[in-house]
């Protein structure tokens, strides 16, 4: 297993190109299986997550290929399962479950694997495909539907954290094919569900409303092939815009969406961050002394579950108390207790860590756990003094294309080490 070497105490300079979305990616990737015809896929970041997907789909019986960032799919023929041992690896594999059951009337797919960040219930998936006709068995952890017919209803798809993404995304893929009028209740709002509608409607879906709790999709007989230029991913923007404030450094980020970005960049700012948003290119400085922040993670347009670790890295370094309380999973303070060997004083109360800062870390060997948690460890190597190795880094992998060879452009001293 791979570990990241990094001697801390520099501050980032630079440029750095945001990749395309990996949260857009993968439902996208799968919605390719509507159709017989080809469909391209640009802006696809190169990550264990979007290769596992690939090499679903291929499992599925589609013909895939990648050149460069664009991803080439046709779905012509499909077999009616796919590769176990990779579907249960990946959590956002339970996205080919939608698109099967609209194309074929039936799907067999392993139940996702569970992660640290909590358990990941589908009981809202399942509702949502139910509500559409569709039976839907749960045996030896294989999730088997059927649906000989598919007819559109109302479905409110809310649950006790508020909207689920990938749920949501799941429903409208079926819908699609789906005859008669679907109404999502309770929608997610995220802008990879935006763009996910955004090919849906390219493919010849007849989708209003994403973006909004209400998605209303008038079903048609069949969809045909694209060619789609995903949007940038705002989780690894905000993951840059925090390590350039973390290492009191100076960074652009090229081919952003601040527009996806608000709530981060309302909370950077309270923290005495400098952001200069040109169009799609925003500069993030410290701008002088940090400031402590509250945050509570929410559905988007709040402020995202999965920037939670990485502000957390730079409340560790600013003086006085932030409370940073998670709302949408039930254990995703994973990175508590390696920023703690860092010299962080983090203390949990129920879903709230109490962050007192600070005046400096010290490098350590840590350990990653889980995606963004790992990328507040990087945060926090970085702003270390001495030296920090962090192992397990194909939890990094999964979700940030290159991140040290992007963090070594910007200047830091970061190297991966092969084990
Ligand atoms: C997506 O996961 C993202 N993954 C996650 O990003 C992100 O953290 C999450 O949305 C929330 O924003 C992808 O898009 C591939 P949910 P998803 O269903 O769709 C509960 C990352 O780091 N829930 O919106 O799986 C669930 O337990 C990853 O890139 C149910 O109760 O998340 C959670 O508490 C991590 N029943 C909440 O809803 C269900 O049927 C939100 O989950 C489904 C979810």
């Amino acid at each position: 297993m791979d570990s990241l070497l990094i001697k801390g105490g520099v501050p980032l300079h630079g440029d750095v190109t945001i990749s395309g979305s990996k949260n857009a990616a993968l439902p996208i990737m799968a919605a390719t299986l509507l159709t017989p015809e080809p469909c391209v896929i640009r802006r696809v970041p190169d990550l264990s997550d979007t290769r596992f997907m690939l090499q679903i789909l291929a499992s599925l019986g589609a013909r895939v290929s990648m050149r460069g960032d664009a991803v080439r799919v046709c779905a012509e023929k499909l077999n009616p399962v796919g590769n176990y041992d990779l579907i249960r690896k990946m959590r956002g594999s339970i996205c080919i479950l939608g698109p099967l059951l609209a194309r074929q009337r039936q799907a067999t797919v392993s139940l996702p694997g569970g992660c640290v960040i909590g358990p990941r219930p589908i009981d809202l998936h399942l509702k949502g495909l139910r509500t559409l006709g569709a039976r839907v068995a749960i045996e030896s952890g294989y999730i088997h539907a059927k649906a000989p017919r598919l007819v559109g209803a109302e479905v409110f798809l809310g649950g006790r954290s508020g909207p689920t993404v990938l749920g949501t995304a799941n429903l409208l893929m079926a819908a699609t094919l789906t005859e008669g009028v679907t109404t999502i209740e309770s929608a997610a709002c995220e802008p990879e569900i935006a763009d996910l509608a955004h090919f849906l409607n390219k493919m010849g879906a007849r989708i209003a409303g994403a973006g909004s709790p209400t998605i209303t999709v008038n079903g048609v007989q069949a969809l045909h092939g694209t060619d789609h230029e995903l949007i940038p991913d705002r989780i690894e923007a905000a993951t840059f815009a925090i390590a350039a404030a973390a290492t009191n450094g100076e960074v652009t980020l090229l081919g952003s969406r601040p527009d996806h970005m608000s709530a981060v960049m309302d909370k950077l700012q309270e923290a005495g961050v400098s952001i200069k948003r040109r169009g799609f290119t925003l500069t993030v400085r410290r701008g002088g002394r940090l400031r402590p922040v509250d945050i509570t993670t929410q559905p988007y347009a709040g402020f995202p579950t999965d920037v939670q670790a990485q502000m957390m890295a730079l409340m560790a370094l600013t003086p006085g108390l932030s409370i940073i309380t998670e709302r949408i999973y039930e254990s995703r303070f994973m990175h508590v207790s390696e920023l703690a060997r860092l010299g962080a004083e983090i203390s949990i109360e129920g879903a709230s860590a109490i962050v007192k800062g600070v005046s400096r870390l010290s490098g350590a060997p840590i350990m990653a756990s889980d995606l963004r948690a790992s990328a507040a460890l990087v945060i926090g190597g970085m702003a270390a003094a001495g030296t920090t190795r962090i192992n397990r880094i194909y939890h990094l992998d999964r979700g940030y294309e290159k991140i040290d060879v992007k963090l070594r452009r910007l200047g830091a001293r970061i190297r991966r080490v092969e084990e």
